[in-house]
């Protein structure tokens, strides 16, 4: 599989900002998503060789970060985190009421394409929780009125 130039000069250039070629993985991951598009298990592979890494090194990453774009995304793809802190904080709520709302389960897309559900494994805002980011941008302190009252701003619907 190519690159486009444009893609494989960009991963180049981060190449030469790290010691290391494991340290380019995520950053490397973005420019792919950026100009190729969805990180598909082809893409994936052609990285690792571009970035002369193992294979796995990049399937490791793409495993556990949930960021990057796999399998397609919903119109509002939401991440939603389930771990320790935000979990304290009530996150299983919120994420129940996520899916009840939109009647999908992690890792699913509505059937109008609109919304994506993603669980993560800590986002960074720990102080936040619970947290999420919805697209590319933070949400944080979440609770059940605060995302009620996010989904009734995209429209989605109240329960399918
Ligand atoms: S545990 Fe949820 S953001 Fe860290």
């Amino acid at each position: 599989m190519n690159f486009k130039i444009e893609t494989v000069e960009k991963i180049n250039v981060i190449k030469g900002q790290y010691a290391t070629a494991q340290g380019c993985i995520l950053p490397a991951l973005y420019v792919l998503e950026e100009h190729e598009g969805q990180v598909t298990p082809e893409r994936e592979k052609a990285l690792a060789h571009l970035l002369d890494v193992p294979t796995y090194q990049v399937a490791e990453a793409l495993s556990f970060y949930t960021m990057y774009n796999r399998h397609g995304r919903g119109k509002h793809h939401f991440q939603l985190c389930r771990n320790i802190s935000c979990y304290l904080r009530g996150s299983d709520e919120v994420i129940a009421l996520f899916q009840k709302r939109l009647g999908i389960l992690p890792g699913e897309v509505s059937a109008d394409g609109k919304y994506e559900l993603e669980l993560a494994e800590c986002l960074g805002n720990c102080d936040h929780a619970p947290a999420g980011i919805l697209g590319k941008e933070d949400i944080n302190d979440l609770n059940c009125d605060k995302l009620n009252a996010l989904l009734d701003k995209l429209g989605a619907p109240h329960g399918v």
